[in-house]
């Protein structure tokens, strides 16, 4: 084997892929400074949003256009890296499968070590873009794909405490917001819509005084679209409703993840708290955070907004940690995993 593959390259920069879902990221990051040297993301949502969600054969063709674009804006550092890094799981199969080759590509072609990087491990990393991080912690992740409260240990070693058996929270509003004919992503439609809204409509917290830690918004889902349908049949579905509709959903799917936040407190005691995924960019979601950190005496992290939601960077960042352990794996073996098993998710 040669001293790159198994030391990695001298050059001291590291090159990250993101196309787990429907964007195509690319970063390139020191590893010792971790300065970001290069970063681009083509968003695929003004295509998808006439479907009102993501189109996984859509997703990949736009892929499979849109990375050989930003890798030729990258070339002027392949000469200084030391390692090419993708985000191998979980996703859908048929946007990771981009990324994934790409990485391999470059991997062969340059005669680098290859990292695999789990997304989720990615999101954590959005919190530490700039520096070291620091463990022990607990974090909330609020993706389109995922719900989950982790427990990161002073070793990086990571406990799932709560996640959820049916649509996630960032999802929740995307299907709210096609409902309401709104477009995709629902997300930050929904937090300005909500914005004008009055709390007139009463709407579930989900799994409200039940002990489970866990999380389930398909129920809270299910009373919105009756919700939308008794305002149509009355012909009541106009634009104050839909602001106030839009701010009740909110309030519920937010008091629904604090309401499980807070049984989770009294039971560990974090010093720390980070936030992150797309979804971490909502503002009323950020201020019911901060205050529950306040009142447990936590400190509370949260990504920049620009790196909330899917990125290369984070997977950047989260690849310098295997680089330095050496955890490379060869092109013949990284594999894509699109559905994470949740009992072996982080090991
Ligand atoms: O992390 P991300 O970019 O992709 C996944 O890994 O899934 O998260 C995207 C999700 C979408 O469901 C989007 O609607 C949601 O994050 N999102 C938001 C907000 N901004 C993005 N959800 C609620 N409020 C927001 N402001
Ligand atoms: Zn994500």
């Amino acid at each position: 084997m040669s001293e790159n593959l198994q030391n990695g390259g001298a050059g001291g920069l590291i090159l990250g892929i993101e196309s787990s879902c429907d964007d195509s990221s690319v970063a390139v990051m020191d590893e010792r400074s971790f300065e970001l040297k290069f970063y681009e993301k083509i968003s695929q949502e003004a295509d998808h949003a006439k479907y009102g969600g993501v189109v996984p054969e859509l997703a990949a063709r736009l892929h499979t256009e849109a990375l050989p674009r930003i890798l030729q804006r990258v070339k002027p550092y392949f000469s200084e890296l030391s390692a090419v890094a993708a985000t191998n799981t979980p996703g859908l199969s048929v946007s990771l499968i981009g990324g994934v080759n790409m990485a391999k590509a470059l991997a062969l072609a340059l005669n680098l070590p290859l990292i695999g990087v789990n997304h989720l491990i990615g999101h954590v990393y959005s919190l530490f873009l700039g520096g070291e991080a620091r463990f022990p912690m607990g974090v909330l992740l609020v993706s389109g794909g995922h719900t989950m409260v982790l427990d990161i240990d002073a070793a990086g070693g990571i406990e799932i405490l709560a996640t959820t058996g049916d649509d996630s929270f960032g999802e929740s509003f995307d299907k709210i917001a096609k409902m309401l004919g709104l477009g995709y992503p629902g997300g930050a439609l929904i937090e300005e819509l909500a914005k004008g809204g009055e709390p007139r409509f009463e709407l579930p917290v989900p799994l409200k005084g039940d002990r489970r830690l866990e999380y389930s918004f398909s129920g809270l889902k299910n009373a919105v679209r009756v919700q939308i349908e008794k305002l149509k049949e009355a012909g009541e579905l106009d634009e104050r409703a839909m602001r106030d509709l839009a701010r009740c959903f909110e309030d519920a799917a937010c008091a629904h993840i604090l309401d499980k936040l807070q049984r989770i407190f009294e039971l560990r005691r974090f010093t720390r708290f980070g936030v992150v995924g797309g979804a971490s960019a909502n503002l009323h979601l950020r201020g019911l955070l901060t205050d529950l950190c306040e009142r447990a005496g936590c400190e509370i992290l949260f990504a920049p907004m620009k790196f909330c939601s899917d990125n290369a960077a984070m997977i950047a960042r989260a690849a310098i940690e295997k680089l330095r352990k050496k955890e490379f794996v060869s092109p013949a073996e990284l594999e894509i995993i699109p559905h994470l098993n949740l009992r072996s998710a982080f090991e």
